[in-house]
């Protein structure tokens, strides 16, 4: 006998997956608040997801990772980041593949990409004029976009890198509200019917960056360059156990994934740290006095060890997770997991936001606080803005460090006010959640103080 899934919604299943593209927020929390921190979905031609919202459950989750299919059930993703994708991998083949990524995004490598975050930093905002107002999101999405070109795909200069990024920005702003979202949720919208549908314009897209992309990785092949220290450059030197190099369907399908899960969230994220700053004037301050403190020719690794500049990158990550729930786990066998019994086949999803705005974890969670990461510890179970397990986010080194650095670079130097007062909500942006309108911003001035040397 099967068991019966925990708390159903009732409601019909092509009305929860309109709610759950346009609203994954609002669904979370009007369900939440009348089942409590577990709830079923019912969503139309996807499945009957459990959305999970129990630290304890999730930790359960995170620590038996070998029993759930995680590839298999981010299938959605695969017309964005194709098929050979990290995501969309699993068991052996997600391992290797993951032990062959990791290097380049941890440790002291990430010290040499310190200096590259900071100077395109720079580049950008010395594009912005005295009062003239500015997209805090769209400027942030900039510099991500140049730092994954730059340290992912070795690309600064030349033919290919000025057609690659625009044609990059328009592909990925094809999924830029809920309605343009949902072609990625609705199968029938998946259809190439010709030049006008969008969705034959982002397979167009998708074709001219795959050639770009192919010419790049043969053009490597054939003339080597030892030198190089991007991360194309490394995936193209690495073997595995029996000296199997990556097949150019490999490289290209990882260096999108990288593209995909690495640019919009971090300029998203850093888009509501900007906001949080200029509405709180305390916190800006707090900031500046700390980064002040640090004087000049501080080297960037010294401004990312600052206590309350990584206080206010984890009270950001709490409050507007990137993604609403974390990727989906099948189980692979039944089994139970805080008291309940699940079958197999079972799709569960630990959500981010139910954690993040537990009261009894984060008291006066709605409130951008970011001395509660100076007062507690949170274990990984309480706080996951990157997920955990074996599928923790591949590059949350690199995405905080850019971070801190983006933020000391420019409030170091420019004095930025936010350009409406009235309160930004979280939209859907494909799979990501975005602040509606992205945060408009203006540049009031440059700062007295000396900006900080970085090198
Ligand atoms: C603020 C920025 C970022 C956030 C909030 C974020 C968040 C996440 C989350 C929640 C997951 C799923 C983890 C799970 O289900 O347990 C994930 C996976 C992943 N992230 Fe990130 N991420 C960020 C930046 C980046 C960057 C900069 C990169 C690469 C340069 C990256 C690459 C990846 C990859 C490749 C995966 C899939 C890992 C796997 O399947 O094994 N992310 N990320």
């Amino acid at each position: 006998m099967s068991s019966q899934l925990p708390n159903p919604i009732t409601s019909p299943a092509w009305w929860q997956l309109l709610n759950w593209i346009a609203e994954p927020i609002g669904f979370q929390e009007k369900y939440s608040q009348k089942y409590g921190d577990i709830f079923t979905m019912h969503l139309s031609g996807i499945g009957s997801p459990v959305v999970i919202g129990n630290p304890q459950v999730i930790g359960a989750i995170f620590s038996q990772d070998a029993h759930f299919d995680i590839g298999r059930a981010n299938k959605l993703a695969e017309p964005l980041v194709g098929r050979n994708s990290l995501m969309l991998l699993d068991g052996a083949r997600h391992r290797r593949e993951r032990k062959l990524l990791m290097p380049p995004f941890h440790g002291e490598r990430l010290q040499t990409y310190a200096l590259a975050i900071c100077q395109i930093t720079e580049q950008v905002a010395s594009q912005w004029q005295v009062n003239q107002p500015f997209i805090a999101r769209t400027a942030m999405q900039q510099v991500s976009l140049e730092v994954i070109l730059q340290i992912v795909f070795g690309l600064s200069q030349g033919e290919r890198y000025q057609r690659l990024k625009p044609l990059l920005t328009e592909w990925l702003d094809m999924t830029d509200s809920p309605l343009r979202s949902s072609m990625l949720f609705l199968r029938f919208l998946q259809q190439d019917w010709g030049a006008w549908t969008p969705w034959s314009q982002m397979k167009q897209r998708q074709r001219q960056v795959h050639a770009l992309l192919q010419a790049e990785i043969e053009e490597r092949r054939n003339s080597p360059d030892s030198g190089r220290t991007d991360i194309l450059s490394l995936m193209m030197a690495v073997r595995d156990e029996n000296g199997q190099a990556m097949s150019d369907d490999q490289l290209r399908d990882e260096l999108l994934s990288i593209l995909f899960a690495g640019h919009e969230t971090t300029a998203t994220t850093l888009a509501w740290a900007f906001y949080q700053i200029h509405q709180q004037p305390d916190v800006r301050e707090k900031l500046l006095e700390e980064l002040d403190s640090l004087g000049e020719n501080s080297p960037p690794m010294k401004i990312a060890e600052l206590p309350y500049l990584t206080a206010v990158c984890q009270e950001t990550l709490r409050m507007y997770p990137v993604i609403p729930v974390l990727f989906p786990r099948i189980t692979k066998s039944p089994m139970k997991l805080g008291g309940y019994h699940f079958d197999a086949e079972t799709i569960l999803m630990p959500s981010i936001y139910l954690v993040h705005n537990r009261e009894d974890l984060y008291p006066d969670a709605r409130v951008f606080k970011p001395e509660r990461f100076l007062e507690r510890q949170y274990s990984p179970n309480e706080y996951l803005p990157f997920g955990g397990g074996s599928r923790r986010c591949l590059g949350y080194a690199l995405a905080q460090l850019e971070m801190k650095l983006v933020l000391a670079t420019i409030l170091s130097q420019y004095q930025l006010a936010l350009a409406e007062d009235k309160p930004v909500k979280l939209q859907r942006r494909g799979f990501t959640l975005a602040p509606t309108g992205g945060v408009r911003m203006v540049m009031t001035g440059k700062r007295q103080k000396a900006a900080i040397a970085y090198l």
